[in-house]
């Protein structure tokens, strides 16, 4: 009992301390805080899904400040792409094809990264998908490759890279949630849902790592809104301007730079998300059927008739197809809805499928 209120008081104490703290960092600007980590002259930073979207424009801030970047995609192409670009832009840049949603790959391309490059003290689980169907249109095989990109890669870049950090007493792990991690999104349940679970990532990884005294290693959660990088090609916002990638890399890199542990984009949203919580259920629909639904109502469609996501995006090339014994296809329409990670995740899974003889989509 003693003990109990002894701990309610030092809780009382220390959350006064720290909501002073909080409002007095707030008061400065973030980008003059950002300058208390002027340059990132020999950090390694490691990008995964580099090679496209936000993850490349990333990779130009990070490099532009001095960091080495490390580029991870499973577009070979797109990688290159961006390391050449830094590369011309006078950075240091090496990049790898490497398929996050394999364990074995992350594990193997981790160690030829510390062999070539360094130890990487700064690791951005960047690379998504969706694939923005109904629960009951989403094919298995894609909710479980949403899942393994969206999420659990994480936990093999993380574990791959981490021991180092701990080793070295310094080190960030980013992680590019979504808005959608924190509010659910119709036509994007298996999405949401992964994104709901790289936010809890980050949040139970941040305690264990203060539980444990692994100060030196930060990390953030990063929640944007709509981007307008072609992976959500198609949607209409009605409430709020679609985000632009260079102004939401610029704001990761600032977090980085300031370390800042959660960063909403834009950051007027947590007025919402603090209601979702205080107002009645029904009243927060509302909202969301506002802000999200009719969204929604675009992707995949335009002029009412269904066209191949992310049309602008390139879509990498497959490996040349060995002559596969005869199998049903898919139905056509199973990738037309698809972003372009999305298509070409269904068409590996497809042809995985193919390999091993079970020849149909789930
Ligand atoms: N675009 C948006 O509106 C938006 C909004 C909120 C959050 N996000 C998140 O931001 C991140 C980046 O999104 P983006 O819009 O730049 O997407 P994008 O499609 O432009 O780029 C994603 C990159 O990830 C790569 N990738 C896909 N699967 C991979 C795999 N298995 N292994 C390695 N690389 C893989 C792709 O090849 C591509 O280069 C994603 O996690 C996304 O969920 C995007």
């Amino acid at each position: 009992m003693f003990q109990g209120l002894v701990d309610f008081l030092v809780f009382l104490i220390l959350s006064a301390y720290y909501i002073i703290e909080s409002i007095i960092i707030n008061l400065i600007p973030r980008h003059y805080r950002a300058g208390w980590r002027e340059t990132l002259r020999g950090e390694i930073a490691l990008v995964t899904g580099g090679g496209n979207g936000i993850g490349r424009t990333l990779c130009s801030k990070l490099s532009r400040l001095g960091a080495t970047v490390v580029i991870w995609d499973i577009n070979s192409q797109g990688a290159e792409d961006t390391a050449a670009m830094l590369r011309q832009e006078g950075g240091k840049a090496h990049s790898y094809k490497c398929d996050i949603s394999n364990n074995d790959d992350v594990y193997a391309t981790a160690k030829k990264v510390r062999q070539e490059v360094g130890k990487v003290t700064i690791l951005v689980n960047n690379a998504g998908i969706v694939s923005g169907k109904t629960l009951l249109e989403t094919p298995d095989a894609m909710i479980k490759k949403t899942f393994d990109v969206n999420i659990l890669a994480h936990f093999w870049t993380t574990k791959a890279f981490l021991p180092d950090m701990i080793a070295g007493d310094n080190g960030h792990i980013v992680t590019i949630a979504s808005l959608a991690g924190l509010v659910g999104v119709n036509k994007l349940v298996d999405y949401s849902a992964s994104k709901f679970a790289a936010v809890g990532f980050d949040e139970a990884l941040r305690l264990e790592l203060e539980v444990e005294g692994k100060r030196g290693v930060s990390t953030t959660v990063v929640c944007p809104y709509y981007v307008s990088t072609g992976m959500f090609e198609g949607v209409k916002s009605r409430l709020f301007p679609i985000l632009e990638p260079d102004y939401v890399a610029d704001e990761i890199v600032t977090a980085i730079r300031s370390r800042d542990k959660v960063l909403l984009l834009p950051s007027y949203l947590r007025i919402f998300l603090a209601l979702k919580f205080l107002v009645p259920w029904d009243c927060a629909l509302v909202f969301l059927r506002c802000l999200i639904a009719d969204t929604m109502q675009q992707f995949g469609y335009k002029n009412g008739e269904t066209v191949p996501l992310m049309a602008n995006a390139k879509v990498p090339e497959e490996p040349e197809k060995k002559q596969q014994p005869q199998v049903a296809a898919p139905p056509k329409e199973e990738f037309t809805q698809l972003n372009g990670s999305a298509n070409l995740t269904l068409r590996r899974i497809q042809q995985q499928e193919e390999e091993s003889d079970n020849g149909r989509l789930i």
